[in-house]
């Protein structure tokens, strides 16, 4: 009787009886909107997937899903990655579905996606929708979000006027494509790649080349062979192919965002990984991708130079090579030939682009769950380093307090943000990369220590601590700093503390009380409700795991 419904309507839309009967059905789940600039060229996309998906002789659809564009969003994508894993799981529940192309790329997009996908675990590939091309600005190569943060520096400083921040503004995102650095995005359609859900060097291939579409292509002919050979992301996902993405994020100089990402997928996938299991690979594996906002050039480079698939070949004494990709065949043979074109793009392991690792996990008072950093684009001389904390609850009291002429500050200061996290802010946004205060760029200080419980763009850089857990709003002792005590970070020692004495911490603890959440209703208080740590890859508690979900009862 469901299969006469289905065969019914689907004639309904004009196939024809045959036309569906004994063929995988495929869904091409879209990230595409009009407000995901990223992610513009994806309808085009999802037709070359469908192209594939005919030639192989399955029958694809297309289906919607929540876009999330990272710079429209408000008040950020992360509150909304759960929901897009949501949507995704049970898009594929509900429908009638036999295997997934999963079209993303922008932030948030790929681990929702990816997320969800798991959780359903029918077989799904991703397809991530490529970086955008470079773009030049007087002789100099530019590109998204690195510049526009040190553009925006020099704006504030004086040092550009705003006629050029005019031109500047069309001249750093070129083309559709995600952030061309190696910012979140490309961080973890790497990640994807390595964890083996990607076809082999999909990653690196800019948005706007035309391998992009025919590698859509083979997406959509790959999964319906997917689909006959029962591959589902169980089979490919084990702690070996997620230590193998941890090594890429490192040698990439990955975004610190990938460090909740994958502990995310992880718990989603059943496999055992902590941060101290990054922390280890990060001691390790040197930054060897010359990429901002770790080295000095683009995505676009990165390509030519052999993309991902040569980096990880140059890598492959750390990897796990007998772990399965979505190709069937193990990482070993996809890597046999791929080598590097340029060194100066992919670095020599002798040559690396830096020693001090793409991220540090730190404990201590401020954060016993612990806090991360990116050593490989921060200042080498605060790595090390004590200052008077200069606290703010709130980024508009910053915000005002960074533009105040008489803000009683130093470049020895470290400048704290709370009540940013998960639960506080709420979603963890990119706040972290606290401005420097417009005073002391006038005098030409360009990086500061920086503490929060918040996120940071991976396309930024600066000596920021970041994702400190538990955060301040549930309690976390960031909540008890005050103006004026002494921080003390020690990254090689991996070591973040206040200097206050114990019992007038337990004094301040008496006195603390959680700030009221302003959502009586609606996703965001169920987002507060039940939303992990950082450490724990902020999924919402319900969601992770993998216990099997029933099939939905139908009649
Ligand atoms: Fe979409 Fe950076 S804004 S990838």
């Amino acid at each position: 009787m469901r299969g006469f419904a289905h065969r019914q309507r689907m004639q309904q839309m004009g196939l024809r009886r045959e036309d569906v009967i004994g063929r995988p059905i495929i869904a091409i789940v879209n990230t595409w909107s009009d407000l995901s600039p990223c992610h513009a060229h994806l309808r085009e996309r999802a037709e070359a997937v469908k192209r594939g998906v005919l030639l192989a002789g399955g029958m694809p659809f297309e289906l919607p899903a929540m876009s999330l564009g990272e710079v429209m969003v408000k008040p950020t994508t992360m509150l909304y990655r759960n929901f897009l894993a949501m949507e995704t799981e049970e898009l594929l529940r509900s429908l009638p579905i036999d295997g997934a192309v999963l079209l993303g790329g922008c932030d948030k997009t790929t681990p929702g996606l990816l997320m969800g996908a798991i959780s359903m675990g029918l077989p799904a590939l991703f397809c991530p929708a490529g970086p955008m091309l470079n773009d030049r600005h007087r002789g100099k190569t530019v590109g998204a979000g690195t510049h526009t943060r040190v553009f925006w520096d020099e704006l504030q400083a004086g040092l550009i006027d705003d006629a050029e921040w005019v031109r500047l503004e069309s001249r750093m995102t070129r083309s559709p494509g995600t952030c061309n650095t190696m910012g979140t995005a490309s961080t973890m359609t790497s990640v994807v790649e390595a964890l083996g859900l990607s076809l082999p060097g999909a990653s690196s291939i800019p948005a706007m080349d035309s391998a992009h579409p025919r590698m859509a292509t083979t997406c959509g002919e790959r999964i319906v062979a997917m689909v006959g050979e029962g591959l589902t992301p169980k089979k490919l996902l084990t702690r070996g192919s997620f230590m193998n993405a941890v090594v890429v994020q490192m040698a990439l100089g990955g975004s610190t965002n990938a460090a909740v990402h994958i502990v995310a997928l992880a718990r989603r996938a059943g496999v055992e990984l902590t941060l101290n299991d990054l922390d280890a690979v990060a001691r390790r594996v040197p930054v060897l991708a010359n990429l901002f906002p770790s080295g000095d050039r683009l995505m676009e480079d990165f390509y030519y130079a052999g993309g991902l698939p040569a980096l990880m070949n140059r890598l492959h004494d750390e990897l796990l090579l007998d772990e399965l990709t979505v190709t069937g065949k193990p990482l070993r043979e996809q890597l046999e030939g791929r080598e590097v074109i340029d060194d100066d793009v992919i670095r020599p392991l002798d040559k690396p682009v830096s020693t001090l690792g793409a991220l540090a996990v730190l404990y201590g008072n401020l954060a016993p769950s612990g806090a991360v950093i990116k050593p490989s684009a921060a200042s080498a001389k605060l790595m090390r380093h004590k200052g008077r904390a200069l606290v703010f609850d709130s980024q508009p009291q910053m915000l005002a307090a960074m533009a105040d002429p008489d803000l009683d500050v130093d470049e020895n200061s470290v400048l704290v943000l709370r009540n940013a996290g998960p639960v506080g802010a709420p979603g963890m946004p990119e706040w972290g990369n606290l401005p420097i205060p417009k005073k002391l760029l006038k005098q030409g200080v360009r990086d500061m220590l920086r503490l929060s419980d918040a996120r940071m763009s991976g396309t930024h850089y600066g000596s920021c601590i970041l994702h400190t857990s538990p955060e301040s709003a549930v309690g976390g002792p960031l909540a008890l700093l005050q103006t004026g005590d002494i921080v003390e970070v020690d990254v090689p020692a991996r070591s973040l503390n206040m200097q206050v004495a114990a019992d007038e911490l337990a004094r301040r603890r008496a006195v603390w009380t959680a700030p009221p959440s302003a959502y009586s209703r609606g996703w965001t208080q169920l987002y507060q409700r039940h939303v992990t740590q950082a450490h724990e890859g902020c999924d919402l508690d319900f969601l992770q795991g993998d216990a099997a979900t029933p099939e939905p009862v139908i009649y």
